[in-house]
């Protein structure tokens, strides 16, 4: 295994060099301008995998953008299969003018990365492909089967993905996914992830007059759309941070006394926190604390705002329309079509006659939490302290990975949430980056998780 281990050392340089070909290709999912580039990221890997000897290494087209396959099975039947999914699209860098370097010109400060994609997740979704290329260079064969799926449809809801596991089932069978596509604990803190929230995305649009109106002559006596969907959005939620749908709450599993144990002996420092993001002090849900509140109780925000006049200096008006993008991250066993409704009844009912009220819904997914003494993150468990020096943290994160879900329910196996990256790496904002050391650890991680993985295999009965 130290063989496995100096091949990395050695050939790092190299691996990070691949890495930025791989972030100057601006895969933007969201943007039709670039399909040729996220269909070239696709390509990229294809090359990469073929150059290890993958079989069945293929692009499989969608109506939408390409979904990469690709495997090496010879380690025999009798030793576990690892599906390793990742996704090679990335999300707009804009506000552009905010970032300190081009985003697509990976640029290396303090042993980072600074580009798109870097953390999220292409930076994370190569470390494995490198690992496997280390055990591969280094011993000429894999202890355990190997599938890749990697798709570029993440950032936008992963539409194709779905249906393409529904129907390669038998191609993607396997005893567990792994996934690096979240973020550890904090610096120096690895950690294992086990719970992710869902999400439901929903827009709310208001139109009142047939045009917009001079605020003086009509200002009054005619609703303004702007005023109605404050007040609307007011409602959504209570003084004591509870969200206000009815039946919003049914389904939300509350936190064993247990869970909430562990989640209090987590190391956090709420004074950090609030430092960190320039704000005076926290506020959420009443009766929960800060690191509950951001992973395993459901939140509502508002995404976007708009109404009347934007430009320079004052303009007088009425405006005819409003509208506001809201999202509601979700815990588990909340359904995000059924708060869909649920949301969608509640807005009809705040709206007075006096507007006319359009919602639309966005991408959303389910939330997921996996069994943490499941043999796979124990293994993975074993990896992280032989890298790390120290035993991960097990934690759940706010963000979303709806596919694990879909995992869990399509192909019935858990995913080990394996992440390298830091809250602090500005993914989706402007400077998102991504540490090189942590790059090469992920790398070690990955490769000595794949190299003891057989030792955890519980006997069969
Ligand atoms: N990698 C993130 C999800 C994530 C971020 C998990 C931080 C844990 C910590 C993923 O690429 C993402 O951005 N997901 C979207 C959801 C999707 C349905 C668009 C999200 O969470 O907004
Ligand atoms: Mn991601
Ligand atoms: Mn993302």
């Amino acid at each position: 295994m130290a063989d496995v281990q100096n091949y990395i050392d050695a050939n790092q340089q190299r691996f990070i060099e691949e890495l930025f070909h791989f972030l100057r290709i601006p895969s933007i999912s969201t943007d039709d301008e670039y399909k040729k580039d996220v269909h070239k990221a696709a390509e990229f890997i294809v090359g990469k995998l073929n150059e290890l000897g993958f079989s069945k290494v293929q692009i499989h087209p969608t109506q939408g953008h390409p979904i990469v396959y690709g495997e090496y099975l010879h380690a025999g039947n009798n030793k576990p299969t690892v599906l390793i999914y990742g996704h090679y699209d990335v999300q707009p860098p804009d506000p552009v003018e905010l970032w300190d370097n081009p985003p697509f010109e990976p640029t290396v400060k303090d042993n980072k990365v600074y580009a798109r994609g870097s953390a999220d997740d292409k930076g994370q979704l190569y470390i494995h492909i490198k690992s496997i290329e280390s055990i591969l260079k280094t011993n000429g064969e894999l202890p355990v089967n190997v599938k890749f799926i990697l798709e570029g449809e993440e950032e936008i809801g992963s539409t194709h993905l779905v249906p393409f596991i529904k129907e390669h089932k038998n191609l993607l069978s396997c005893d567990m996914v792994l996934i690096s596509d979240t973020a550890m604990f904090a610096q120096d803190v690895p950690s294992i992830t086990y719970g992710l929230r869902g999400l439901t995305y929903m827009e709310i649009l208001l139109t009142g007059p047939n045009r917009d109106l001079h605020s003086g002559v009509y200002g009054g006596a005619v609703d303004n759309p702007a005023n109605v969907l404050c007040e609307i959005i007011a409602k959504l939620r209570g003084e004591d941070g509870r969200i206000l749908i009815p039946g919003f709450y049914d389904k939300v599993k509350p936190l064993t006394d247990e869970e909430k144990e562990e989640y209090r002996r987590l190391p956090f420092d709420e004074s950090e926190y609030e430092k960190d993001l320039g704000i005076a002090e926290v506020k959420g849900e009443k009766g929960y604390f800060t690191l509950e509140r951001a992973s395993a109780r459901p939140s509502l925000d508002v995404n976007g705002l708009w109404s009347g006049y934007q430009g320079q200096g004052a303009k007088t008006v009425l405006p005819a329309k409003a509208g506001a993008k809201v999202s509601m991250r979700l815990v588990p066993d909340q359904d995000p079509k059924e708060i869909a409704q649920l949301f969608r009844d509640y807005v009809k009912k705040l709206a007075p006659k006096t507007v006319t009220v359009e919602i639309v819904e966005h991408h959303g997914g389910h939330p997921s939490v996996v069994d943490i003494n499941f043999y796979g993150i124990q293994a993975a468990a074993e990896a992280f302290e032989h890298v790390y020096g120290k035993k991960p943290l097990f934690s759940r994160e706010g963000g979303s990975i709806p596919i694990v879900a879909d995992f869990q329910k399509i192909l019935g196996v858990d995913s080990i949430l394996m992440g390298f990256s830091l809250d602090s790496d500005a993914i989706h904002s402007p400077n998102e980056h991504f540490s090189l050391t942590d790059f090469v650890r992920g790398i070690k991680t990955s490769a000595h998780f794949m190299q003891v993985l057989n030792k955890y295999v519980p006997e069969k009965a």
